[in-house]
Order: C-alpha cells, then sequence, then structure tokens
C-alpha cells in the first residue's frame, strides 16, 4: 500500500502548496504533466478526489484483513463421521469467543479483568471427547424444549405427545436422543464479521417431538463486547420451542472456585415457584421477602443455603423469573459481578424468563479445562427461555410455533469492568 501511494504523495504537496498559494507540486511527477492544462481548482478537485480513493483503497484493506481475522477455523475432532470445527470469533479489543458445531457448544470466553488481564471465563473442556457426553450440557444450546417438560407429556391440538424421560418423571432439555446439544449442526461463518451460524433440522418424530423444525443460531461478537445469540426457527407442524444457551460463567475465570461471591441483580420481581420435581406449580410469586429477591445487588452465596422451600428445592437457585418487560424487544434481565477481577456480565433479552442455575448438581465428576475439577457451584447459568413446562400452562407465554411463523429470539451477553 506504501509503495502504490508513491505518487499520491506528490499529488497530495502539491494540494497543500496549492493551498499555501504556491501553486506548484513539491517534485515533478507524471501526474503533474498529465494534468498540467488544468486550472488549480479543477486539478485541487481531482487530487481531493485521488486521495479519497487511495485513503478509502487502504481502509478497506485494513478492515478486510481484520476481517479474515475475525473468524478463525480449526478441525476439533469428528463425530458421527462429520467433521467438528471450532470456530474462534475475535473483536477489535481482542475478546474472543470458542463456538463449535457440536451442540452449537461455547467452549471458551476470553475477556479482560479490570486491569486488562483477559481470562477463560466458562467452564469446558480442551477436546471434543470431553464433551462426549456432556451431562451438565456445558456451553450448548438446549431443544427443542430447555428445561423441564413435567411427565415428559404434553398435549397440543387435541394430540397427546410422549418423550424420552430423563430426569426422574420429566424430560429435560428436549429429550434423551436428538437433542439440540449433542447434535452435527452446519456451520457457516459470518462474512466480514465475527459471527458463525449453526443450522440444524431436527425432524418430525425426533425424540417424539411434531413436526421438521429448522433452527438457526447465530452467534455475534461485537466491538462493544457484546456476545450476540440470534434464535430463529420454522416447522411444519405445531410445535413447542424453547431454546437457550447453557454456558456455565464464573467471572473470576473457570476452575478457580465458586461463584458465591459473585453478585448478581435480576430485573424482576416474580419468579415461578417449583414442585420436589422442579416442575413449575404455575404460580408467579412475589419475590419480596424471600432470598430469590436480586432486584437489588447480593452476594450470591448470602441466601443460597437458607431454608427457605424453594431453595430447599432446589438445593440452592435453580428458577425461573419472570423478566420485568415492557412490549416484547430486548430487555435487560441480569446484572453479575465479580468483585474481585471486577468483570461484569450483563444479560439482556427477548425472552420472557430467565433461568438462574447456581451449578448445584456439579459434584467434582466432571474435569475440565486445564484439569480443573468442577465442584459444586464452580459455575452459573442464566438461561434466557420461555418459562419450564409452558406446554402444560396454558396461562404462561405461549411456546408454541406455527407452520407459517419464524421463531425469532434474541439474548446477548454483555461483558465490561468495573
Ligand atoms: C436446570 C438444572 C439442571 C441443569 C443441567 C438447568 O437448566 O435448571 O436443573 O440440573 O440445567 O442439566
Amino acid at each position: 500500500m506504501i509503495a502504490a501511494s508513491a505518487g499520491s504523495v506528490n499529488e497530495y504537496w502539491y494540494f497543500v502548496d496549492s493551498f499555501r498559494g504556491r501553486g506548484h507540486p513539491r517534485h515533478e511527477c507524471g501526474a503533474r504533466s498529465t494534468l498540467s492544462g488544468m486550472m488549480p481548482r479543477q486539478f485541487l478537485t481531482v487530487c481531493a478526489a485521488l486521495l479519497t480513493l487511495i485513503l478509502a483503497g487502504s481502509a478497506l484493506a485494513q478492515a478486510s484483513k481484520r476481517h479474515e481475522q475475525a473468524v478463525q477455523q480449526k478441525p476439533f475432532g469428528t463425530h458421527d463421521g462429520r467433521p467438528i470445527t471450532l470456530y474462534t470469533l475475535t473483536n477489535a479489543n481482542g475478546v474472543e469467543v470458542d463456538a463449535m458445531n457440536y451442540g452449537g457448544i461455547i467452549a471458551s470466553i476470553r475477556v479482560p479483568d479490570r486491569k486488562g488481564q483477559f481470562a477463560d471465563i466458562v467452564l469446558g473442556h480442551e477436546s471434543l471427547e470431553g464433551y462426549v457426553p456432556n451431562p451438565p450440557y456445558l456451553g450448548a444450546i438446549v431443544g427443542r424444549y430447555a428445561n423441564r417438560i413435567a411427565n415428559g407429556t404434553f398435549t397440543l391440538d387435541g394430540k397427546t405427545y410422549t418423550l424420552p424421560k430423563n430426569d426422574g418423571p420429566n424430560t429435560l432439555h428436549g429429550g434423551v436422543d436428538k437433542t439440540f446439544n449433542k447434535v452435527v449442526w452446519d456451520g457457516e461463518p459470518l462474512k466480514g464479521k465475527p459471527g458463525v451460524t449453526f443450522t440444524y433440522l431436527s425432524k418430525d418424530g425426533d425424540d417424539g417431538w411434531p413436526g421438521n423444525l429448522k433452527v438457526r443460531v447465530t452467534y455475534t461478537l461485537t466491538n462493544d463486547n457484546e456476545l450476540v445469540i440470534d434464535y430463529e426457527a420454522t416447522t411444519d407442524k405445531a410445535t413447542p420451542i424453547n431454546l437457550s444457551q447453557h454456558s456455565y460463567f464464573n467471572l473470576a475465570g473457570e476452575g478457580t472456585g465458586d461463584i458465591l461471591n459473585h453478585e448478581l441483580t435480576l430485573n424482576a420481581d416474580r419468579f415461578t415457584p417449583v414442585d420436589k420435581n422442579l416442575i413449575p406449580t404455575g404460580e408467579l410469586r412475589s419475590v419480596k421477602g424471600t432470598p430469590l429477591d436480586f432486584t437489588s445487588s447480593t452476594r450470591v452465596g448470602e441466601r443460597i443455603d437458607s431454608g427457605y422451600d424453594q431453595i430447599v428445592l432446589g438445593h440452592g437457585y435453580d428458577h425461573n423469573w419472570v423478566i420485568n418487560r415492557k412490549g416484547d424487544g430486548l430487555m435487560l434481565a441480569a446484572r453479575m459481578y465479580e468483585p474481585t477481577s471486577g468483570r461484569v456480565l450483563e444479560v439482556s433479552t427477548t425472552q420472557p424468563g430467565v433461568q438462574f442455575y447456581t451449578g448445584n448438581f456439579l459434584d467434582g465428576r466432571v474435569t475440565g479445562k486445564k484439569g480443573h475439577v468442577y465442584k459444586r457451584r464452580y459455575g452459573f447459568c442464566l438461561e434466557t427461555q420461555h418459562f419450564p413446562d409452558s406446554p402444560n400452562h396454558p396461562d404462561f407465554p405461549s411456546s408454541i410455533l406455527k407452520p407459517g411463523e419464524t421463531f425469532r429470539q434474541k439474548t446477548v451477553f454483555k461483558f465490561s469492568t468495573k
């Protein structure tokens, strides 16, 4: 680029000299002889246009170089005979997100602390094998129906559907066989920005669900350090759908300990209390006066072992909060702050609910990155979602997608420090 612009330096100086009233180029050049017949004013215009073109060309070349680097791909093994690719999204601030087409799993998120030190803040594994199987659903897209369906059954348009049970009497996160966390998706990096789209066709009858459901999940990393998750789906038969992202965060860095010192604010005045099988009773209960009140910033560990019946049933926090919302656009759902690193995670969403889960069922049986043993409460999830078991609760916001409609939801994870 420097060599190509050498001629333009002369033109630039001519421009400057003309501007200073001298009207002659600083050096002789070919450009001058072809332009010598022109009036200074015309010449100025040509020079300015040339300069603009050169600058624009150089900016474009730099931008395209940046974009080439915005998504890097590397082979990450095979599953069911299909190649798995790890896509690394990098933004202008050096923030990086690794995501793969197995389960749409987010394997790493590397963000700075208040001193600019980067750390990976999600629990996960260094190789594909670690994710197969993945009992805690580390980093995965969960579906067709995130969270629980009571007794693995629901009735839609007069027909009763039966799903495989994988959580006592319930179906959790879609079922057993072809759940979205453990199938191979098609991956396509976005052009010109750090992002990747995963698509998957969930067939009519898979795990008992109705309709051929085409699902599309896009991760985009912005230069404001936001990870934007766009969900889209269409179907050819009416079906319940509830898609969520099951990353376990630890803002001090994955594997550094439990998350009890994190401080949480939830934009939610109500939650959906559960029964002993963690199925919503149908009530929308006020958080006021309960350990589920996070309407002002509160240390996660402060009330996590209280005797309150809901905390006992959830073995800690494992509940759906009803997001306070005006309209159906993006609303702030949660803000989590980790005081030692200063890292902050803000979650905004178009969805009606958020499951705050404190990793109560992590029990040290999973060894993740760098040999870190993931013990109880070593990570938290903020799973934006429709309310659990909505197909069996006509009063809850509907989770039914019909043919001809497009399911669209958006969630934004924004990373900053304070
Ligand atoms: C559920 C938990 C469950 C976890 C892992 C969360 O979404 O709310 O109850 O243990 O996922 O499956």
